[in-house]
């Protein structure tokens, strides 16, 4: 049986990749014969490439704010400095809002998170883009949320963000669709990451939580990397544009 998810030789850039689901696909591409580039603010990222080369894979850390164009435009030139090339990435780093209602969230904290949550993953696409143009194509995964398709309480700025991941997935995906460059998104539903600790941790919330969710838990990062290895693969190749959810049945409920 020929192995359809086979990204020997080819290069692919994680965002986020220190840590949860970043973290997780970074290490599933690397398993498939990847060479992986780690653009994360998180240090830590160094220890996702130490695991990928115990494991035998080849990787590189370059620490990156995805919020600053120059560290994403340098995060993109070492890729192919490094390795030659760039096919695919995954636009995944993201934060959360301080919990809090619209009207009493600050300025700055809404900024904050448009800033690294939905500018980061404009500015990604843009300097990947800008290279795959000249090489001749690529494919690009986005992590959205189902926070982009259902509002959640408290959180209206990633709300916003997450929404305008989808819009900037369908509108990259129409700019190049005849230029060999195919662009989606995940929506995760909850997923047991740094990320949701807190909310984990707390009986009553967590409780609450796992009641919108028809298989009644969080996932782990790991149940993510499928899609994003499915779409960044040429087994994906009609499909552009498109979100997926992959969220245990919390929005179709
Ligand atoms: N965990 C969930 O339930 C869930 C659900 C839906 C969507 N998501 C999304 O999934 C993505 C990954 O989140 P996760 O759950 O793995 O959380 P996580 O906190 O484990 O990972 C987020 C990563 O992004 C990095 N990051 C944060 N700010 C950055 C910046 N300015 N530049 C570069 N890197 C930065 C962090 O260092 C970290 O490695 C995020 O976009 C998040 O919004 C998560």
């Amino acid at each position: 049986m020929p192995n359809l998810l086979d990204y020997t030789d080819k290069v692919v850039l994680i965002t986020g990749g220190a840590t949860g689901i970043g973290q997780a696909t970074a290490k599933a591409f690397a398993g498939q014969g990847a060479k992986v580039v780690i653009g994360d603010v998180n240090e830590g990222a160094t220890e996702t490439v130490a695991q990928i080369k115990r494991a035998g894979g080849e990787a590189l850390f370059v620490r990156t704010d995805v919020s600053d164009p120059a560290s994403v435009e340098a995060l993109v030139k070492a890729t192919v400095d490094t390795y030659g090339r760039l096919d695919c990435a995954f636009n995944n780093a993201g934060i959360l809002p301080t919990a809090t209602p619209l009207a009493e969230m600050s300025v700055a904290d809404f900024d904050k998170v448009i800033s690294i949550d939905l500018r980061g993953v404009f500015l990604c696409l843009k300097y990947q883009i800008s290279h795959m143009l000249t090489a001749g194509g690529g494919s690009i995964v986005n992590t959205a949320s189902v926070a982009g398709l259902i509002a959640g309480r408290n959180t209206s700025s990633y709300v916003a963000a997450k929404h305008g991941v989808i819009g900037l997935t369908k509108a990259a995906a129409l700019d190049y669709a005849t230029q060999g460059i195919r662009v989606n998104a995940i929506a995760p539903g909850l997923v047991a990451t740094a990320m949701t600790k807190g909310w984990l941790e707390d009986a009553d919330f967590s409780r609450r939580l796992l009641q919108t969710i028809p298989l009644a838990r969080p996932a782990e990062p790991e149940e993510m990397s499928g899609m994003v290895l499915f779409l960044s693969s040429s087994q994906a190749s009609f499909i552009t544009g498109q979100t997926f959810t992959v969220d245990g049945g919390q929005v179709p409920r």
